[in-house]
């Protein structure tokens, strides 16, 4: 991660800069809650790609920090809540802000950053901006929900998983590089070109995070390993043991799914690891990085294409 983002190590820091003066507020508790989860850290993905793309697209300006800063706003919002709907206790090494001062106070501060990061953004003016913005906040939300609407279900299809997946994640990663390639007044076609890159490096994210659920550690991760199957939700490693394991295995699988049961977790976990779940899992992320890496072979060489690419391994060999 060091090398990918040392050509914009000063802009992150700007970046960081904004993040925290922007969160600050007349309301003591939302200080403390704000302040809590910025200070937890957090990888910082999305804000990276934004200001890659604006750079690899030879942006000369300071507006790509304001947007940064908004989209990791909006990432952090999604995960106030998403924190309290999949009632998770461990986010970034440290107990979630639900577990810490409750769902009703961490669903309106994720209230709060939402529309913070909407009050930033309106300060631009930048109507095409604020459109793309908009709609992919609106599109997450949908995600999440339809998320909500396939839990327990154990007949989720591949395709129905890849919408959720599509939908939840895909977008916003989509968006932070296309908003990059925008300010930076790249033609149509780059622009283009960085909103595939994203949305494919998302969607290779987000099939890593659900493998890292399984097979990942918990203190790599900073978040908790088997919630998925606690909550009974299925994702990708689940849905292939369900076509391809043995009778006993799925049967193993429905009653866990069914019930959110993660007391057979090793043994769950031992069955998607025999069958090929995980492998199958991580040649898919791997297709998708792929595919991003695939998509901005037009662009200009520079070093911070050169970070793009080196951005898409990442994320399929990351443990964290
Ligand atoms: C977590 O995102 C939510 C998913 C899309 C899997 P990140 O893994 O980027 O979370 P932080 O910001 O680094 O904590
Ligand atoms: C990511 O989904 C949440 C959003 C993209 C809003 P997950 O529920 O899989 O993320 P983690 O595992 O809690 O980070
Ligand atoms: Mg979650
Ligand atoms: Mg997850």
């Amino acid at each position: 991660m060091f090398t990918i983002v040392e050509p914009i190590t000063a802009d992150l820091d700007v970046v960081n800069s904004i993040i925290h003066r922007e969160l600050h507020s007349r309301v003591p508790l939302v200080n403390q809650i704000a302040d809590y989860i910025i200070k937890s850290g957090g990888k910082r993905i999305r804000p990276i790609l934004l200001l890659l793309t604006a750079n690899a697209c030879g942006y000369r300006g300071t507006y790509h920090h304001l947007l940064a800063a908004v989209i990791e706003l909006i990432h952090t919002a999604g995960l106030l809540h998403d924190d309290v709907v999949d009632e998770s206790s461990l986010r970034r090494g440290r107990q979630t802000t639900n577990a810490l001062f409750g769902n009703a106070d961490s669903v309106l501060v994720g209230d709060f950053v939402y529309s913070r990061a909407f009050q930033m953004m309106a300060s631009t003016g930048n109507v095409r901006v604020m459109q793309i913005v908009a709609d992919t906040t609106n599109m997450i939300a949908e995600g999440e929900v339809l998320q909500s609407a396939s839990m327990h279900n154990q007949d989720l299809t591949e395709e129905r998983y890849y919408q959720v997946v599509h939908a939840k994640t895909s977008k916003l990663f989509e968006t932070s590089a296309e908003l990059g390639a925008i300010i930076a007044g790249a033609s149509e076609k780059e622009i283009r070109a960085c909103a595939e890159y994203g949305h494919s490096l998302g969607t290779a994210f987000q099939l890593v995070d659900d493998m890292l659920d399984y097979s990942g550690s918990t203190s790599d991760l900073g978040k908790n390993v088997g919630d998925d199957l606690r909550e009974g939700k299925l994702t990708l490693p689940l849905i292939y043991l369900l076509q391809h394991g043995t009778p006993q295995q799925t049967q193993l699988v429905r009653i866990a799914v069914e019930n959110g049961d993660a007391s057979n977790f090793d043994e769950i976990l031992t069955a998607i690891t025999k069958c090929g779940a995980l492998d199958y899992t991580r040649h898919h992320a791997a297709l998708a990085a792929q595919r991003a890496t695939s998509a901005i072979t037009a662009l200009a060489n520079n070093q911070f294409k050169d970070s793009l690419l080196k951005l898409s391994a990442f994320v399929v060999d990351r443990n964290h």
